[in-house]
């Protein structure tokens, strides 16, 4: 699968052992840094890094990290196209995807462990939206809402 990522300083170094375990299960990653933590930066300039690549169709998934994974997920789901949480729990990582539809895992570094990081980001890539109707229907209000402005 190819994935982008992207974190700030705050996700660093979390972003680089996760980019180091997608290469290594076979994916194709796209890799917007941060590779220097301890370089003051900003997270939604990440964001749309990320999301740019998600709404062009460059990329199928998209992972973000900052130092809570709050501002990351509030920061993404302001991109048309971009469906961004924050999950620290596994349940979430798979029934995001399977019910909504989740393009974009979103991570705290500062929260998580590299383990638990590394078991929601696996988490995330091996779940497949359902298709059933009534999430498509769900959906599809919810990308009403993003196209009323
Ligand atoms: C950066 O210090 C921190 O505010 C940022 O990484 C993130 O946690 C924001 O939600």
């Amino acid at each position: 699968m190819r994935i982008a990522i992207g974190a700030d300083h705050g996700g660093f170094p979390l972003n680089e052992q996760i980019v180091e375990e997608l290469k290594h299960a076979g994916h194709e990653v796209v890799d917007f840094g941060t590779h220097d933590g301890g370089q003051p930066d900003d997270y939604p300039d990440y964001v749309r890094l990320v999301g740019g690549s998600i709404q062009r169709g460059e990329a199928e998934r998209g992972i973000l990290v900052c130092g809570s994974g709050v501002g990351a997920s509030v920061a993404a789901n302001k991109l048309r196209g971009v469906r961004a949480c924050l999950c620290h729990d596994t349940y979430s990582a798979h029934q995001g995807v399977e019910h909504d539809d989740i393009n974009v895992l979103c991570l705290g570094a500062r929260v998580v462990g590299r383990e638990l990081a590394l078991e929601l980001v696996r988490t995330f890539l091996h779940a497949r939206f359902t298709g059933e109707e009534r999430h498509v229907r769900r959906l599809a209000k919810v990308t009403k809402m993003e196209n009323c402005f």
